[in-house]
């Protein structure tokens, strides 16, 4: 890609070509109160997506910036990420607005280039060369116009491949995308999955997908993690726990989503997600159709399914899985 990639190779840490691992990480805030992400295990591996699912608030964000080591200063992290990463070179984030996350007084090719010069140590022109070279190999065609442009003159989607194309910039083996199509109308989600999948299948990075939308996980990711209000609910290959979950969080999330083939609207989940907090149970228990005595008296922890395909925490599970 561009002259930087072998030095960056070089400079990466050891193992990563194997993964990242991340174990037991917790994530609470300084005074300890609230716990907002709870012993959070996932191996991601380079040339596959794992897709983090869960609702607005179960963690998501958090997850992706504690394995970054860039949660905010309220925050503090436990836990393992191995090897040690350095943020921008080996692990990089792709964020969910692109056009907010743009800085709106930088013409693109300022910003561009900047990232380029940082990150993959390149003098200016140098990196005003590579930034271009991007562009392109991101599915940009007027790329004089693109680079001259400020963040408002561009489309969703166009602001989206810059964003993406700064997270490259130092040739990170890992890319963390939270909720990188939220953003976006329809068509142009579905253009930036698939530059992402590419991304993966062509070039071997590993990516971590946030995402709400299991029909994006569907179509995109080879494992999952469930999460909900800060703790792994269901996880596994998506090929398995997509079609037989038998975690109730997961099985409502499904029943809550739009499904064209079918005359039954989709039902969305009773109550509002639960904010984390000192619990002893399960973190779904308000909201579980499922839930008995036990599940607010004892934490659930991960065990098989039944199949061998993943894990789940739950009392009383569902499904032939189970
Ligand atoms: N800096 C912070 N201080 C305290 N709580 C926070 C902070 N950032 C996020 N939270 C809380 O942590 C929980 C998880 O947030 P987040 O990871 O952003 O969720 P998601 O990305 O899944 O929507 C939410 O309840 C949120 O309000
Ligand atoms: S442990 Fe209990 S409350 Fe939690 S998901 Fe399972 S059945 Fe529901
Ligand atoms: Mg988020």
């Amino acid at each position: 890609m561009t002259r930087t990639e072998p030095a960056a190779a070089m400079l990466r840490p050891t193992g990563i070509s194997e993964g990242i691992r991340v174990r037991g990480v917790t994530v609470t805030t300084r005074n300890h109160a609230t716990v907002l992400v709870e012993n959070l295990e996932i191996d991601l591996r380079s040339g596959e997506i794992h897709a983090l699912v869960g609702e607005s608030g179960s963690g998501k964000s958090l997850s992706a910036l504690a394995i970054l080591g860039l949660l905010p200063p309220a925050l503090e992290m436990t836990g393992q990420i191995t090897p040690a990463l350095r943020p921008g070179r080996d692990v990089a984030l792709v964020m969910q607005d692109p056009v907010a996350a743009l800085d709106p007084r930088w013409r693109v090719g300022r910003f561009l280039t900047g990232q380029f010069a940082r990150l993959g140590d390149l003098p200016l022109s140098a990196a005003r060369t590579a930034a271009r070279a991007m562009l392109g190999r991101l599915g940009l065609t007027d790329i004089d116009r693109v680079m001259a442009a400020y963040p408002h003159q561009l489309s969703g989607g166009m602001a989206q491949r810059v964003m993406i194309g700064a997270a490259l910039a130092g040739s990170p083996a890992f890319l963390l995308a939270d909720e990188p199509t939220t953003a976006l109308d329809v068509t142009t989600q579905a253009q930036i999955l698939s530059l992402l999948q590419g991304l993966c299948r062509d070039q071997g990075l590993g990516m971590l997908l946030i995402t709400h939308d299991l029909g994006v996980v569907a179509e995109t990711a080879a494992r999952m993690t469930v999460l909900y209000g800060g703790q792994v609910m269901e996880r596994g290959p998506a090929n398995a726990v997509l079609p037989r979950p038998v975690h109730p969080y997961t099985r409502a999330l499904l029943r809550a989503m739009p499904d064209l083939a079918s005359a039954a609207p989709p039902a969305p989940i009773a109550g509002q997600p639960g904010r984390p907090s000192g619990r002893i149970g399960c973190a779904f228990a308000p909201r579980c159709a499922q839930a008995g005595p036990l599940c607010t008296a004892a934490r659930p922890q991960l065990r098989p399914r039944g199949d061998g395909a993943g894990d789940f925490a739950c009392h009383h599970p569902e499904g032939d899985a189970a």
